[in-house]
């Protein structure tokens, strides 16, 4: 089905293509329609007291407004991540803004977290029917004088402390001006040690501890990253997603649109990905859920993100070129991958 789709929806502007597939999308979850897709690949896995349908999951960024979450859990997704949202509504950078280097399956963005805010998110989210994992990603709104970004995650964190499976604190989009210093030094420990106290309010009111996890970039020392790591599992953080799009160029130099500001995600970023979850895996342990993100675009590149080290994936870009099939192949790679390990044969494979 995507086949036929995809030729169409490319030869409209990234973002034009991008709004007419979530429209789709919303339609299919609006008239119910999302029954009628094809069942997802079972594969369930516990973490942090979460039960994932299966570990191949939507990658923040896509459905920034939680408006598509029932059409899109019936793609077959383990878990899905909605937002990135900020306290209050925000246009995101003027267009264009997004741009395809098909010749390399990615994309370079810079849409400055367009979104339509906590509140309409929060209402949306209360009238999900879809039932699986639910994350929500938090930021901050580009006009907060970085000094006062704490008090916007802080907002966030309570804003959807009663609704989300897990909350994502997103520290590495890099098309907010500041936001990717907030993952180093006294800054990184100002807004751990602000987001502690929330919690801590927040689970003695609600009578539960919601999973937090810290989203990072690929543009780090590796030393960096070690830190970070370290200083995360040790502030009490579930879980690291590594990682968002890279500012980098050298993989896609020389192409259409390669040197347009903002962040390539895709194909060219799944080496870097990889390193940085192995060095996570590394550093932390067993003490953190990883969750492996960048240029999954086929069975096999989930299979080595999780080899890497990471306990679940996400997809965004290769969604997009590649389809839903994506999803299915994934997972199901990933479950099979595991029980031949266990010596056992996949039942239907
Ligand atoms: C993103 N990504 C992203 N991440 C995030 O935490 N919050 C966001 O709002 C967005 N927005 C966004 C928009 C667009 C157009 C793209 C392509 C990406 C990053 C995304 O979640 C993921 O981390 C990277 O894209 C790397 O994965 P892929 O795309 O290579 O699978």
């Amino acid at each position: 089905m995507y086949s036929l789709i995809a030729p169409l929806l490319m030869r409209l502007p990234p973002e034009a293509s991008h709004d007419a597939a979530l429209a789709a999308l919303h339609w299919v979850g609006r008239l119910q329609l999302d029954p009628l897709l094809p069942a997802p690949v079972v594969d369930p896995v516990r973490l942090v007291g979460l039960e994932f349908g299966n570990r191949v999951g939507l990658a923040a960024g896509l459905d920034k407004n939680a408006a598509c979450i029932d059409a899109l859990g019936g793609l077959g997704f383990g878990f899905i991540e909605v937002g990135t949202v900020t306290p209050r509504p925000q246009p995101g950078n003027p267009k264009p803004r997004m741009f395809r280097l098909p010749a390399s399956r990615a994309l370079v963005n810079r849409m400055g977290f367009n979104n339509e805010g906590l509140a309409r998110l929060v209402d949306r989210v209360e009238r999900r029917r879809w039932r699986g994992v639910l994350g929500i990603n938090i930021g901050k709104n580009k006009d907060t004088p970085a000094e006062r970004a704490v008090d916007d995650y802080r907002i966030g964190l309570e804003a959807v402390h009663r609704l989300a499976d897990y909350v994502t604190v997103n520290l590495s989009s890099p098309n907010t001006p500041g936001l990717r210093d907030l993952q180093l030094g006294a800054a990184l420990d100002a807004l751990l040690a602000g987001l502690a106290a929330s919690r801590a309010r927040l689970a003695d009111e609600q009578g539960r501890r919601v999973p937090v996890f810290v989203k990072i970039a690929p543009d780090l020392h590796d030393a960096d990253v070690d830190a970070i790591a370290t200083r995360l599992v040790e502030a009490g953080v579930d879980g690291i997603v590594a990682t968002n799009t890279t500012i980098e160029r050298g993989a896609v130099a020389g192409q259409p649109h390669a040197e347009e500001a903002g962040g390539l995600s895709g194909a060219p970023l799944h080496e870097r990905a990889l390193a940085v979850v192995a060095r996570v895996r590394a550093s932390v342990g067993a003490s953190a859920v990883l969750v492996g993100v960048g240029g999954i675009d086929s069975a096999p590149r989930a299979q080595a993100m999780i080899e890497a080290g990471a306990d679940l994936v996400q997809v965004y870009t290769g969604f997009v070129y590649e389809g839903p099939a994506l999803v299915s192949d994934a997972a199901r790679s990933i479950r099979d991958a595991r029980l031949r390990s266990l010596g056992l044969r996949a039942r239907g494979a």
